[in-house]
């Protein structure tokens, strides 16, 4: 006999998916649930959301301010490693997958719950993220993911059992796209966008304007780091992380900077289009990398490469609590010593581009580079230095 389950958490949104599981959860287990729900910095969603859950038949909801620890245990070694995947998204969505997890689980342990369960489908990597951290951190709880099981074939069908129960929901009308928003960025997928042809159309993007609809003047920026992180934004007056990535989502966003269209390939085998929006994200991961690049050498920036690519799979593969993960942070942390500095962007109907880079740490001697007076690199020592370095070559190499 299956043991029975009493306490169920629940990771909340409030919106009609998350909504019907309460009740769905209630009936079926015949248990309690508890609803929890994160601010990752997502926006007004949380308004109302306690009456709402207690209303549908949670019992109790924790509302979670969990937007410090994204910032400083997610996004700014996301940011320190130059996380991107597949070259192109900076991982918004997939970053907060195992925070939400780990809160999820010390609740369940401070409730003494004895299973967890989320909304995700069973065709996203959400289930995935989510459900390694869940059995990463407390193998011994079990994990319910009804949308992978229940019967409700359409968001109709849910309605018509919202109804039924007297499940309060919002039936306004619903955007045509799945949207996840947090601090980091927004994801936008379905609807039109399932076509890879089709162009996004305007009213897809949420937090940036379109490149061709910005500003015609071009907006000067300047961000300054320490030790790989961001601190400040222009005249170094001292941000704090909320504030300073807010800051750069606004500033970015009115002038489209940060928009991607991509065909990403998900955990679970599948070919996905997305589109993203990461104003503050894009320019503070274009910004980094130029400070490390004036001030990492040669070998280690391109080390740093590989190490980059292999943490954006850890981060999107939901491997973030795995020894792999922490051994990169601490190659990662260590090469950021040195990362203090400012960086100059210009911001410009939908691009960031680095006009200025600035740092104590700098390794740029311009008496070394400088084609004007005052030229202290040794021309002469370039001959026997090109006579070694083609030596190889000269054995294996094509002689004619
Ligand atoms: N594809 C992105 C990821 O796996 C985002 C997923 C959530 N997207 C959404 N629109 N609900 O990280």
């Amino acid at each position: 006999m299956t043991q029975r389950i009493n306490k169920i958490v629940l990771a909340y949104s409030g919106g009609l998916d998350t909504s019907v599981m309460i009740k769905w959860l209630k009936e079926k287990y015949q248990a309690e649930i508890i609803a929890v729900a994160a601010d990752l910095g997502q926006g007004k969603e949380l308004v109302n959301l306690e009456e709402k859950a207690i209303n549908t038949g949670a019992s109790k909801i924790y509302i979670e301010d969990l937007r410090e620890d994204f910032i400083n245990e997610y996004i700014f070694p996301a940011l320190a490693a130059n996380a991107i995947y597949e070259g192109k998204y900076l991982l918004a969505t997939s970053l907060s997958r195992p925070l939400i997890a780990e809160r999820l689980v010390e609740i369940a342990l401070i409730e003494k719950a004895d299973a967890l369960a989320h909304g995700c489908t069973g065709k996203g990597n959400d289930q995935v993220r989510f459900e390694t951290a869940f059995y990463t951190l407390a193998p011994y709880l079990k994990i319910i993911a009804p949308a992978r099981t229940w019967e409700f074939k359409s968001r109709e069908e849910e309605i018509v059992y919202a109804q039924k129960h007297q499940i309060p929901i919002n039936v306004t009308k619903k955007s045509p796209y799945s949207i996840d928003r947090n601090l980091w960025g927004v994801s936008i997928e379905c609807g039109l966008l399932e076509d890879p042809w089709v162009e996004p159309p305007k009213n897809a993007y949420q937090i940036t304007i379109s490149p061709q609809e910005a500003p015609d003047k071009p907006e000067y920026l300047e961000v300054y780091f320490e030790e790989g992180k961001p601190v400040g934004i222009n005249e170094k007056e001292k941000m704090k992380g909320i504030k300073l990535i807010e800051c750069l989502n606004t500033i970015g966003g009115k002038h489209g900077i940060g928009r991607v269209d991509m065909v990403e390939d998900r955990l679970v085998g599948i070919k996905s289009r997305e589109i993203y929006e990461a104003p503050a994200a894009t320019i503070l991961y274009k910004a980094h990398k130029e400070l490390e690049s004036l001030v990492l050498d040669r070998e280690t920036l391109y080390f740093k490469e590989i190490i980059s690519q292999k943490y954006s799979h850890l981060i999107y593969q939901g491997l973030w609590f795995t020894p792999l993960k922490d051994s990169l942070d601490a190659f990662i942390k260590k090469t950021q010593e040195k990362v203090s500095g400012k960086v100059r962007l210009k911001l410009y109907k939908g691009v960031a581009e680095v006009v200025g880079r600035h740092s104590e740490n700098s390794l740029y001697d311009q008496k070394l580079a400088t084609y004007d007076e005052g030229d202290l690199f040794d021309h002469k020592a370039a001959e026997g230095f090109i006579k070694l370095w083609s030596l190889p070559y000269q054995k294996t190499g094509k002689n004619i």
